[in-house]
This record gives structure tokens, C-alpha cells and sequence, in this order.
């Protein structure tokens, strides 16, 4: 299943944007019951896929995060064997380690998506300059390609000129083998994991069968200590709704009801909110 039975992470809860505490690195890359359904999706996608999963591959950066990832891998998860040619995987598949091409190798190692930003000497922000993203929640890499955060997040309402300035403090302050976490939660009708934005007009699909997964996206960020660029990870799980424990379904609720007019509008609508919510309510 690429899905999980639960609902590990609450983002919702009340809490303050941009909300990330530190991480120890033996807590850097989350693994779960997932795994082997979603590395086996993972796998066919770099391989047919590369064009909409990989930006910027072989970039500067790209080989250190290849090595960081397999040295933490290798000290904090017993289950992954990590060779000089390649991996094995704790799903048993063995991964071959090419470095000339370490994104699309990345790919095929964690759950995670890896983002790579860099802020040059006459830059005031990060700029995305690689990725791996096999799991994206309707935006797209060619979109996003080259640009700095701000301009990355230029649809979205709560990232304005009060949070900008402080995930960007954070890009600037951090430090290597500190990571930073916070996760952050949607509602999709559809539990498809790769949902790339492919152009302006592909609106959100809607299930016909009224049904909703919630989205957690567990994210990091990371400096690497070689080039210095920064690294956003992305882990992504899906729950359906109906798995979802009753606290968690009341709290949610709250939530949406709590939910400004302007995020409403940006996650496709009220009366995407309103659908929701009614189908959250009659759990
Ligand atoms: C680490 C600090 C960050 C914070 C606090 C933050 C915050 C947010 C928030 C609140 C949203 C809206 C989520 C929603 O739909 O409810 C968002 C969306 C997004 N974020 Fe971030 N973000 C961060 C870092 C990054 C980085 C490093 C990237 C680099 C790729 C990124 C890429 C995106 C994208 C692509 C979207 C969707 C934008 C769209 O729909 O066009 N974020 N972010």
C-alpha cells in the first residue's frame, strides 16, 4: 500500500508559520510501512519519468547530498547495506550507484524528495538550482526551476512579508548535521502520490465518489557543510480520511472551519472546503 492505516503527524493543531524545531540526524529520513509500495512506484518514475521528476541533475551539491544521504543511511538504518557500487534496500531491491547522475540515484533511496538551494554571494535568497521530486502536490519543477523562495511561493497567501523574511533567516542560520523540521497537511480527493502541475488550466481533479486523503508533507531543510547549499527534503503520506482517529477528526474540522477565505481560494475553492468538511462530518 502507498497509503498508511493512521495518521503519524498533526499539522493542523494550532501552531505558527513557518513552526520548524531542530532534528537530530538519526531522525533526518523517516521510513515507514510504505516504503516498499512507494520505492517501487519511485523506481518507475525516474525511469520513465525523468523529464518532470529531475531539475538540475549533477548540479553542484548533488554528489555531497548523494554521499550525506548514504553515510546517514548507513550509520542509522540497519536494514539499508550500503556498498562502494550500490545499495540494497530494506524492500531487498539493489539500487546501483551511478554518480553521474546522483539525483536521479537519490530518487531511488529514500522516501524523500530532495530539493537543492543555493544563495550565491550577490543573491539575498535561496534559489532552486536541483530536485528530485517524485511526489508533488500539484506544482511542477520546470515551473519552479531557477527561482528564488519568494518567488517560488508567489501563490501562496500565508507566505508573505511576515514569513518570508523568517524562512529565510532559517536558510541563512542554519548549520551543517542540524537539520530543521515541520510538516505541513492537505486534503486531496485522489490518494495519487505524483501529482505534478503540468500547466496553469489543470485544476484539481474531483473524485466522484466524494472521498479525501490527507496529505502530510514531512519537511526538512539542511545545510550541507561542503558547498553550503541548502536542502529541502519532502516526505510524503498519505491517510485516508476514514483512518483518521477521533481527536484527529474533530481537530481537523476545527481547522478547516478556521481556514482563511485566501488559503481556501489558493486549495481550490470553498465549496472544495465545504466538501470536505461534510464528508469529514458524516464519518
Ligand atoms: C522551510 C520553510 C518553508 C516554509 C515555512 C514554507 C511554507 C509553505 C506554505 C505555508 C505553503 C502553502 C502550503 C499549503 O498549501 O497549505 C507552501 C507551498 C509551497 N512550498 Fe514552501 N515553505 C518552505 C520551504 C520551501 C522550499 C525550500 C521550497 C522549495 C522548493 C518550497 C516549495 C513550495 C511549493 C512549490 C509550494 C506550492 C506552491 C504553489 O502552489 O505554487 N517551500 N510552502
Amino acid at each position: 500500500m502507498m497509503e498508511l492505516g493512521y495518521a503519524p503527524l498533526t499539522p493542523w493543531l494550532p501552531g505558527r508559520l513557518p513552526g520548524m524545531s531542530p532534528l537530530a540526524m538519526a531522525d533526518w529520513l523517516h521510513r515507514d510501512e510504505a516504503f516498499a509500495a512507494q520505492m517501487a512506484y519511485r523506481d518507475r518514475l525516474v525511469a520513465e519519468r525523468g523529464e518532470i521528476v529531475l531539475a538540475g541533475e549533477g548540479c553542484d551539491g548533488a554528489e555531497e547530498l548523494l554521499d550525506l544521504v548514504l553515510a546517514t543511511l548507513a550509520v542509522h538504518d540497519r536494514d539499508y547495506e550500503v556498498g562502494e557500487d550500490a545499495v540494497r534496500r530494506p524492500d531487498s531491491e539493489t539500487v546501483a550507484l551511478d554518480r553521474s547522475r546522483p539525483l536521479a540515484t537519490l530518487g531511488r533511496l529514500t522516501q524523500e524528495d530532495f530539493v537543492i538551494l543555493r544563495k550565491g554571494p550577490e543573491d539575498a535568497e535561496h534559489v532552486l538550482i536541483g530536485a528530485i521530486l517524485c511526489f508533488p502536490s500539484r506544482w511542477s519543477l520546470a515551473e519552479k526551476f531557477g527561482r528564488p523562495l519568494v518567488a517560488i511561493h508567489e501563490r501562496v497567501p500565508v507566505y508573505d512579508v511576515g514569513l518570508a523574511p523568517r524562512v529565510q533567516r532559517l536558510f541563512d542560520v542554519l548549520t551543517p548535521d542540524r537539520p530543521l523540521v515541520r510538516a505541513n497537511w492537505l486534503l486531496h480527493p485522489i490518494s495519487e502520490l505524483h501529482q505534478p502541475k503540468l500547466f496553469e488550466g489543470n485544476k484539481k481533479p474531483h473524485d466522484p465518489t466524494g472521498r479525501f486523503w490527507l496529505r502530510v508533507e514531512r519537511q526538512s531543510i539542511l545545510k550541507l557543510r561542503s558547498s553550503g547549499h541548502a536542502v529541502f527534503s519532502i516526505k510524503t503520506l498519505v491517510t485516508p480520511v476514514e483512518a483518521l482517529t477521533e481527536d484527529q477528526r474533530q481537530s481537523l474540522i476545527a481547522a478547516l472551519e478556521a481556514k482563511p477565505k485566501a488559503m481556501q481560494d489558493y486549495h481550490g475553492g470553498s465549496a472544495f472546503t465545504q466538501m470536505a468538511l461534510a464528508a469529514l462530518r458524516a464519518l
